[in-house]
């Protein structure tokens, strides 16, 4: 296996900008991993996805771990192993969850994480953690920063260039300061150098998907800005990507959004559960930012430093014109944001558990 070359039992030092982090993963021996988390037990599983189960772990040392335990093995699911370990081996940001090590033996394939407490953005949003309105304003603001600025390590430091391609709300994780760690890089793609884009099939999840890549696999940097779009989206009004209007017809959450950001009704917008506790002018950049990423065309997407400096108020004046932009007038009739469910790929791309 490639990756077993790269990452074999090394440990190394990983440049950010501004700062230097060790980055250290380790093999993990089944035996271990069974001790850590009472041999898989029913009790210390924290979710489920396409790639398997999750397990809360406990190991020697006292440290909590979360286990990913491959599923069924196969050719594609050996694929997607190693490209997240092997990404996430190279990768080492603030925002970005750590790779603790693997374990591969037989055909057992396990991924080794640090444990997130608070769990993902998504169940503090649509599932168990949402009765409890943990995610005030302010936390909301730093996972949107935060998030992006994960996403702008990959596209614009790390070397060569990282596209997720699977930007969701479960897929970004809580630390136990509410600090947004994005995870999942089984989906995720290199990018060689002096490449605009990279065609592949259409992995990813419905309702994040940016039009351009649902219909004509191009991946590009602008592909996650698309999905980071909808996901500000979701942070500040607490809606799904996609909502059911009937049993054939689905209303994406930009579609339900424009219109009311036109008619600059961002009052009405806001999330239910934050009880209308929130800052005004960061709800109002929220959602315009959010709704500038999820644009149909992509070459008028933002880059996803601009949306860092954007969502930290750092920009007032590209602000106040991406206000007053064409696009955000209220007698504009615009169908670009309009979602497109590709049939030719349903193989690959998986819907949100409702
Ligand atoms: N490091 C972690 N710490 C705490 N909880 C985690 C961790 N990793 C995953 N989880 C939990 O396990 C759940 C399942 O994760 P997983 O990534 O396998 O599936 P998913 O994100 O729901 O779907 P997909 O397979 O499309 O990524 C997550 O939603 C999250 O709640
Ligand atoms: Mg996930």
């Amino acid at each position: 296996m490639a990756f077993l070359s790269f990452i074999c039992g090394s440990s190394s030092d990983v440049r950010e900008p501004g700062r230097r982090i060790s980055s250290s993963w380790r093999f993990f021996s089944l035996k271990e991993l069974h001790a850590a988390t009472n041999n898989f037990n029913y009790d210390n599983k924290l979710g489920e996805g396409g790639f398997g189960s999750v397990y809360w772990g406990q190991l020697w040392d006292g440290s909590q771990i979360a286990v990913k335990r491959l599923k069924v093995w196969s050719n594609k699911a050996e694929l997607e192993f190693s490209a997240e370990v092997e990404i996430l081996g190279r990768v080492r940001h603030k925002n970005l969850l750590s790779l603790r090590g693997y374990c591969a033996e037989g055909h057992e394939r396990l991924i080794v994480y640090d444990y997130m407490p608070n769990l993902s953005l998504m169940s503090h949003l649509h599932g168990e953690q949402a009765a409890d309105r943990l995610l005030d304003w302010n936390r909301r603001m730093n996972i949107a920063i935060g998030s992006a600025e994960g996403i702008a390590y990959l596209h614009h430091h790390a070397t060569p260039h990282i596209i997720h391609r699977d930007i969701k709300a479960s897929n970004v994780l809580l630390d136990s300061d509410f600090q947004a760690r994005v995870s999942d890089f089984g989906f995720a793609k290199l990018i060689p150098e002096g490449a605009t884009h990279v065609t592949t099939r259409v992995k990813g999840t419905l309702g994040y998907l940016a039009p351009e890549y649902a219909l004509f696999g191009k991946a590009s940097e602008s592909c996650d800005v698309y999905s980071l779009g909808v996901l500000l989206l979701e942070l500040a009004c607490g809606r799904k990507p996609l909502e059911k209007l009937s049993p054939t017809l689905r209303r994406s959450i930009s579609e339900w959004a424009l219109p009311l950001a036109r008619e600059r009704r961002f009052d009405e917008m806001a999330d239910p559960k934050l009880d209308g506790k929130f800052v005004y002018v960061e709800l109002k950049r929220m959602v315009l930012v959010a709704l500038v990423c999820a644009r149909g065309t992509p070459e008028k997407r933002p880059t996803m430093l601009e949306v860092v400096e954007w969502l930290k108020g750092d920009a007032t004046e590209k602000l106040a014109a991406l206000e007053n932009d064409a696009f955000f007038r209220s007698d504009r009739f615009d169908n670009s944001s309009r979602f497109i469910v590709p049939d030719n790929c349903s193989d690959c791309v998986t819907e949100e558990k409702e």
